[in-house]
């Protein structure tokens, strides 16, 4: 069967990484968390005392950054690693997330993370979440998602992640970050957030994981159908 590229974008914590992995397991793909990505360079620029004004001090740290995930099958899950080192629980931090989203909307930093994304998926098989998937990363992606749900039960989701990761935040701090994050992510100049024109809208307010997971999960069997030129159909339109 030939293999597909699922992109999913949407704002955050909407459970996009949630719904990727989850859909990678059941499809066999790989998933790629690039919003940890774009933390793993907060986490470098800030430990590095980067000036996000200073483009060239950018240019330099940004050639100092090697990011890679690998599979922890004790925990099931693959980790981000920056520069050779495990960096998985501390880019999930709040200080990180304060910063993450003022790091992504630099030009400099978008250029050198899209030409990564691409690269990793040039032989298709995977599933990418973000915010730019579908529409400046892989344009072309047979299947399309793009996650939404009501700000309260985004907050009080990531609050929850949070403490489950012992970090206590309360409820104002979680609602500002993700109000700041979401005007920061769809207004900035470069690939900012929005909707693909033939994406498929997948509002998560009040549905179970289970539930995104299978409506991925069956419209990616019916992309893979579609675009399998065994099926005498190798149309790759949504
Ligand atoms: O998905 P996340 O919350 O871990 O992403 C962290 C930040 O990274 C998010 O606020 C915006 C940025 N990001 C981006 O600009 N483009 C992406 N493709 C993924 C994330």
């Amino acid at each position: 069967m030939q293999k597909i590229i699922v992109a999913i974008d949407g704002y955050s914590a909407c459970g996009k990484s949630t719904t990727a992995k989850a859909v990678a397991a059941r499809l066999g793909y790989s998933y790629i968390d690039t919003g940890a990505m774009y933390r793993a360079v907060t986490l470098y620029f800030c430990e590095h005392y980067v000036s996000l004004t200073n483009v060239r001090e950018v240019e330099a740290a940004l050639r100092s950054i090697k990011i890679h995930f690998s599979y922890n099958p004790a925990l099931g899950k693959s980790e981000t690693y920056l520069n050779g080192l495990n960096v998985e629980h501390e880019i999930r931090k709040m200080y990180i997330s304060a910063k993450v989203s003022d790091v992504s909307a630099l030009p400099q930093v978008r250029r050198e993370m899209v030409q990564q994304q691409q690269r990793m998926g040039q032989k298709k098989g995977i599933v990418m979440d973000g915010r730019d998937i579908g529409t400046f990363v892989f344009p072309a992606a047979e299947l399309k998602i793009f996650m939404t749900a009501d700000l309260m039960v985004r907050a009080r989701r990531r609050q929850l992640e949070l403490s489950e990761r012992e970090e206590y935040v309360e409820l104002d701090e979680i609602l500002d970050n993700l109000k700041t994050r979401d005007r920061i992510d769809t207004t900035r100049a470069e690939n900012p957030l929005t909707q693909a024109a033939d994406a498929y809208v997948l509002d998560t307010t009040h549905i179970t994981t289970e539930e995104q997971v299978d409506f991925v999960v069956n419209l990616a069997q019916s992309r893979m159908i579609d675009v399998n030129p065994a099926n005498g159909n190798q149309s790759a339109n949504v």
